[in-house]
């Protein structure tokens, strides 16, 4: 008898390059220059180049170790008292009727569960998608079998929304269809629509009987933390049944804690127990109960007044250095000056991969390679420096 030859199973598997975006942070790192520049992933900087715990989330982890009873499971939905919570601060005090959340690793970990529902209530169903946007949105809806569809989104030599090539696309959306919207902070541009451009896009959305997905993950990073739930509300109105990914790993600085939640919305209430019942059963088979103490650091957060309206103070003052650098980056150069009028951490900046390079290696400006920057990286001492450099790409030819 001839032995059995196993061959092994890794063999059979395709290599996957690594994720460009978190390959560099290895490279800044080795990076011995001393002015170097960590333009990269979105996490928001001090001025001294730090992401500081935030006090309010160091009391709350004061109470939770003092305080707290108990590791045993919380069950598929994960903290309650935060979902319930997060609710009023998302969806405002009229929105919370038809509402059912869990909590997730993450908002990746919501957007996944969103995407594996939409997949199960409509097998190989398709779903809209701004470009550019965020790189990890299209790999989490291939792996979940939805067929992504791209929609126009941004111009970067333009610094503007192609709205209207936007809507002349999503025109063509069937039925049924899902709509991927970031809220705000748009992630890579920085370019959020307008309230009468939301308010189209909600009425396209109940014209064309759309399911929106809406991503939230940089709420009061923006204009603040109604102005920037305003618009995406009105999206939600808008169509019967809904689907919400929500972050808390930027607005409360608890990045590696991954705290994010799924929220579903339908004006029906069986139909909302069916995606409640079918989200709960995905949550089990992904990660079977999300951890627990990111959200409860929130949970106390908001439990309490004051923690609260301290969480509130520093939350502004990250978003108004935000705004302080887009001025600044505004009066430094003509050719910034439409950052002024953007959001968020982030912006896109036209810059070929050639440039981007450039950037890095001439200058030691780290960022994306799409060309975008995470603003947080920069502050008034570094300006100049990231101008000049800016400056110089532009004017240079590159193949
Ligand atoms: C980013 O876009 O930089 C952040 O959302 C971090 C990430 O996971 O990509």
């Amino acid at each position: 008898m001839s032995a059995a030859i196993n061959p092994g199973l890794f063999g059979a598997l395709k290599p996957q390059a690594p994720d460009a975006l978190l390959s560099l942070i290895g490279l800044y790192r080795a990076d011995p220059r001393p002015d170097k520049l960590d333009l990269g992933v979105g996490v928001y900087r001090d001025l001294g180049g730090a992401t500081p715990v935030l006090r309010a989330v160091k009391a709350a982890e004061t109470r939770l170790l003092s305080e707290q009873t108990t590791k045993a499971y919380l069950g598929p939905e994960g903290d309650l008292g935060f979902l319930d919570l997060l609710k009023p601060i998302i969806f405002g005090d009229a929105g919370r009727a038809g509402v059912f959340g869990v909590q997730t690793p993450g908002g990746t970990g919501a957007l996944r569960l969103g995407a594996e529902l939409i997949a199960a209530a409509r097998p190989g169903a398709r779903i809209f998608m701004g470009t550019p946007t965020w790189p990890n949105h299209p790999q989490i809806f291939d792996i979940t079998g939805l067929e992504t569809i791209a929609y126009p989104y941004f111009d970067s030599r333009a610094q503007a929304i192609r709205f209207d090539r936007m809507m002349d696309t999503l025109a063509g959306a069937e039925p049924g269809d899902a709509l991927l919207l970031q809220a705000c902070c748009n992630n890579p541009s920085g370019a959020d629509p307008s309230m009468d451009q939301w308010r189209a896009i909600a009425d396209l959305v109940a014209a064309r009987g759309l399911t929106p997905l809406i991503d939230l993950a940089y709420q009061g990073l923006g204009a603040g933390l109604e102005q920037d739930a305003a618009g995406m509300r009105l999206v939600l109105e808008a169509a019967p049944d809904a689907l919400l990914a929500y972050s808390c790993d930027k607005n409360f600085g608890l990045y590696r804690e991954r705290v994010g939640a799924l929220f579903a919305l339908s004006d029906n209430i069986a139909r909302l127990a069916l995606a409640a019942s079918n989200i709960k059963a995905l949550a089990r088979a992904n990660w079977s109960m999300p951890p627990d103490h990111g959200a409860a650091v929130v949970r106390v957060i908001l439990e309490s007044a004051d923690l609260t309206a301290d969480w509130k103070a520093e939350l502004e003052a990250m978003r108004l250095r935000i705004v302080v650098i887009r001025q600044a980056l505004a009066a430094a150069a003509p050719s910034l000056n439409a950052l002024q009028g953007q959001h968020g951490l982030f912006a896109q900046l036209p810059l070929v991969p050639a440039q981007v390079a450039a950037m890095r290696e001439r200058h030691g400006v780290y960022m994306a390679g799409s060309g975008r920057i995470n603003l947080a990286g920069l502050t008034p001492a570094t300006i100049p420096t990231f101008a000049q450099a800016y400056a110089a790409c532009l004017e240079e030819e590159f193949a």
